[in-house]
């Protein structure tokens, strides 16, 4: 460990020397003041007083470097039988030509745009060509529903949504047209511009006077060139999942991004410029934004945007067509994915068809990733895998095994050390270091390095409440887990009511809120059950109102289409069962935690304050009916 402890203690004993040295490595049109203003703790700024343009180091600096033609993105879609390439040269001109676009609509520096769209290269040219006039991207994920958007409009407040005609899941088109306007409808805030990509599976009707058609606009705008911003100026507000309905907006700035960005695609990714580096995700998602866009673009490295899944597009060889069809060296996805494929293939038959010789490393990451999966995706490709744990909020990998530095020894279940500039702590209730191997809150003591949030849009307090002020001087993540005799971190659950289904991050509030709303509801709890193939699925519990004479399966179909309705299909919420009474205290406070062990199988035993323990038993009889009818 030798190598890896060296820079990663000088990463903390001298965090600004650390960071201006990786900044080098990135073009500023002004250097920095300070590299960490930390004159308003608990709040940091990271190269203050900076300015730099993130498409320009993203983009056209590659070109004026001498890799303008070298591939940049390949767009693979196997949903519509695609290829096509984008060398630095070509992408920049179209993200110049978009960003023209955007400027001759008004869209100027700091305006927001929100951008609603399927895996197409323009959802990451839409990204970059606001990057490149110094606007704020708002990334929504395609799979939400209208009223999620909506709620996203209202809170970025956008001056234009950028779209498209449809996506494309496999066995439906989704159309995305009608979401948008059902979503610009129920929004408060009024958008007077829209531009939509309009695809060739799908046409989409545009309201004149509002809706502009992408090639159009495109067409009879002027390219534009890279504004410089501050380095601390936003450049994008990505909405995650909080343990209310109501998402809460991560802010990016650009300095403190670029820099972190490039420095994870080496230390973690092990990535120089000219290798390819495939992210199978979402532009929606912290992971697509990062590792598809901008850590890959940063490094000087070809990215891949997949659009397909891992199985059924068209088979569970997906995935190593790709890695052979374009020499993939590095690749990231979630452990859902593998458990897919291996539950398809579970002998690995269709790897054999391919020539993977290239591919180095494979890195999993968006949920707590089981020993099962690690050790049967090594057992198959015979390379190592890399759990790497992080969020959202952080931006990029906190704890990792620092592959570019040195490859520690992989131990499954954790994902490794703490990532340079991290100072990651177990805390336990009174903010004491918990003891090795014992569980405790997973906080990060402040400052943050670079690339990880400095604030949520336009909610400072927010920030300061939600992870601040648990535990003074440190950022409370809201995963709980261990560390071991060897410094290793074993993330293990979230400590709040937040789950993750298939990768994806969700709010059990938010669907509570939901069934809710719903006139035969009286009270109802959402909780995330563990599955085998997505890691959890919710399952919500109702209670109904008094008189309702409806059947328990009239009402579950109608409070799933609703779910689905109000949040999305990527809620994946198709389980509800009526019950009696839910489990409380005698306080009335929902016993969650003791209804989530019953859940996962885990013991539980009924706390003293309980209310009824008879309540119990019956969550016990129908999480168990359920969890029978699903097997
Ligand atoms: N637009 C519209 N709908 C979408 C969507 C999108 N971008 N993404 C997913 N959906 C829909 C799906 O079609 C599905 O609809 P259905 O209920 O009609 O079947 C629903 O949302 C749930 O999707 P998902 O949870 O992804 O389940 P799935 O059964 O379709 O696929 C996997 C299961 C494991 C193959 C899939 O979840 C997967 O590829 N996971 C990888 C996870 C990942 O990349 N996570 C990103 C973070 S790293
Ligand atoms: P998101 O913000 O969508 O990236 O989700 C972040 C959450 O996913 C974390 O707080 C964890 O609960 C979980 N998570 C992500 N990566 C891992 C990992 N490698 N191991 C365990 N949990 C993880």
């Amino acid at each position: 460990m030798a190598a890896y402890a060296d820079v990663y203690r000088r990463s903390l004993a001298e965090p600004e020397a650390f960071w201006a040295e990786q900044a080098e490595a990135l073009r500023w049109t002004k250097k920095w003041e300070r590299v960490l203003d930390d004159a308003n703790p608990p709040l940091y700024r990271w190269f203050a007083g900076g300015e730099l343009n993130t498409c320009y180091n993203a983009l056209d600096r590659w070109v004026d470097e001498g890799r303008g033609d070298q591939a940049a993105l390949i767009y693979d879609s196997p949903v519509t039988q695609t290829v096509a390439q984008y060398t630095y040269r070509e992408l920049r001109d179209r993200v110049a030509a978009f960003a023209g676009a955007l400027r001759a609509q008004g869209v100027g520096r700091g305006d927001r745009v929100i951008v609603y769209m399927p895996m197409v290269p323009e959802a990451a040219i839409a990204m970059l060509a606001c990057a490149r006039i110094g606007a704020v991207h708002s990334v929504v994920f395609g799979g939400f529903a209208a009223p999620e958007l909506a709620k996203r409009i209202d809170d970025a407040q956008p001056v234009l949504v950028v779209s498209a005609s449809c996506g494309i899941e496999p066995g439906r088109l989704v159309e995305y047209k009608p979401l948008l306007d059902h979503a610009l409808a129920l929004a408060t805030h009024k958008v007077a511009r829209t531009i939509v990509l309009q695809r060739p599976q799908c046409r989409a009707t545009l309201q004149a006077g509002r809706d502009l058609d992408w090639h159009e606009a495109v067409a009879a705008a002027t390219p534009a060139e890279c504004v410089p911003v501050a380095a601390t100026d936003p450049l994008y507000v990505l909405y995650t999942s909080g343990t209310t309905g109501k998402p809460k907006g991560v802010v990016r700035d650009n300095g403190g991004h670029a820099v972190a960005l490039r420095y994870s695609m080496k230390v973690v990714y092990d990535c120089d410029p000219g290798d390819v580096f495939w992210a199978a995700s979402d532009v929606g998602w912290v992971v697509g934004h990062s590792y598809i866009v901008y850590g890959p673009l940063l490094a000087g490295c070809t990215t891949i945007l997949y659009e397909g899944k891992p199985v059924g597009t068209p088979d569970a060889g997906a995935f190593w067509r790709v890695i052979s069809q374009h020499r993939v060296k590095n690749f990231f996805t979630a452990p859902t994915a593998f458990r897919a494929i291996k539950k398809e293939d579970p002998h690995g038959a269709l790897l054999k068809q391919y020539d993977l010789s290239g591919f180095k490393t494979l890195y999993l990451a968006g949920e707590r990733c089981d020993p099962d999966t690690i050790e049967w995706a090594r057992a198959q490709l015979q390379v190592p895998v890399i759990d790497n744990w992080w969020q959202t909020e952080l931006g990029w990998p906190a704890i990792a095994n620092p592959v570019g530095i040195e490859t520690l020894p992989v131990k499954p279940g954790s994902a490794a050390v703490p990532v340079p500039g991290f100072d990651v702590r177990i805390l336990d209730i009174d903010g004491k270091p918990a003891a090795t191997g014992e569980i405790g809150n997973l906080v990060i003591k402040l400052p943050l390095p670079p690339g990880t949030l400095p604030t949520l849009w336009h909610n400072e307090q927010g920030y300061i409440d939600n992870y601040l002020s648990h535990y003074p001087g440190y950022y409370l993540a809201g995963d709980a887990g261990y560390v071991d005799e060897d410094g290793y971190f074993w993330v293990m659950s979230r400590i709040d009511d937040i789950i993750n289904v298939a990768g994806h991050r969700l709010s059990t509030g938010s669907m509570e809120e939901v069934l809710a709303s719903h006139p035969d509801v009286a009270e109802c709890a959402v909780i995330g059950a563990a599955d085998a193939l997505k890691g959890q699925v919710p399952v919500g519990l109702v209670v109904l109102k008094a008189g309702v004479e409806k059947s328990a399966e009239q009402l579950s179909v109608e409070l799933v289409a609703r779910v689905r309705e109000q949040i999305g299909a990527v809620a994946a919420f198709k389980q509800v069962a009526i019950v009696a009474r839910l489990p409380k205290t005698r306080s009335g406070k929902v016993l969650r935690a003791t209804m989530r062990a019953i859940a996962d199988e885990k013991p539980y035993t009924a706390p003293a304050t309980i209310d009824d323990p008879r309540t119990l038993e019956e969550i016990n009889v129908v999480l168990t009916r359920m969890r029978n009818a699903v097997r």
